[in-house]
């Protein structure tokens, strides 16, 4: 499995604000909005394209176009504040969606909602997800992206525990992560320390 953290100054930055207890809701999102820009831009780097005729005003020359429609996949609540940034950056992408919520005692996710494409075989796809804890929500959403026949999934992340990139490891699956930080580890409550605290909460509100 091939991790990379992303280095970058203005990501940097970015991931500061939304580590900040006191940075308000709005700017959590705005900063989030830019650090998943810079993040999917990283992920998406080894995209497949066909050539393709342009002509300018000046003269007939080649271009690109993606071979196959990407599929990105937030992870609800909290990867929906990284969805903006993907649909800015791949505008033809189909999104799919993958609800869950995890139980503050076991820790284990549950599931809420499954709205994602049948065959996934031959499509990019790209899951979207803050936060990589335990790594039990994004092992349950990739084994439904596996099962509808997606490969070489690529995890984009804003902050990872140690914990949740060795589950990740240990499934064996063929994926990448892509993540602004690799933090120290989890709490006792499973949160990510020293992280950012609560995403879908800092971005929505507490439920
Ligand atoms: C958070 C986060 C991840 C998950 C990470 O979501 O957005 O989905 O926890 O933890 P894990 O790696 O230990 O599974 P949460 O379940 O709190 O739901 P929310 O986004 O609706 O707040
Ligand atoms: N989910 C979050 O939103 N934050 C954490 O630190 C861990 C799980």
């Amino acid at each position: 499995m091939q991790v990379d953290v992303l280095d970058h100054p203005l990501a940097a930055v970015a991931l500061t604000l939304l580590r900040d207890e006191t940075t308000p809701r709005v700017s959590f999102r705005s900063a989030l909005h830019d650090l998943a820009t810079m993040l999917i831009y990283e992920a998406t780097r080894g995209l497949p394209t066909v050539a393709v005729p342009v002509t300018t005003p000046l003269a007939e020359t080649t271009g690109a176009r993606l071979a196959a429609e990407p599929v990105v996949v937030p992870v609800l609540r909290a990867g929906l504040g990284m969805l903006p940034a993907a649909h800015a950056l791949i505008p033809d992408a189909v999104s799919a969606f993958i609800g869950l919520a995890r139980d503050e005692e076991t820790f284990q996710p549950t599931v809420y909602l499954e709205s994602v494409p049948a065959d996934l075989s031959e499509r990019p796809v790209l899951l979207l997800d803050p936060m990589l804890a335990t790594g039990g929500s994004a092992l349950h959403a990739l084994r439904l992206l596996a099962a509808r026949g997606a490969s070489g999934v690529v995890v984009v992340s804003v902050v990872s525990a140690p914990e949740g990139i060795a589950a990740l490891e240990a499934s064996g699956l063929d994926i990448r992560v892509v993540t602004a930080t690799v933090d120290e580890g989890l709490n006792e409550t499973a949160y990510i320390v020293p992280g950012l605290g609560d995403a879908g909460d800092r971005l929505f509100g507490a439920v």
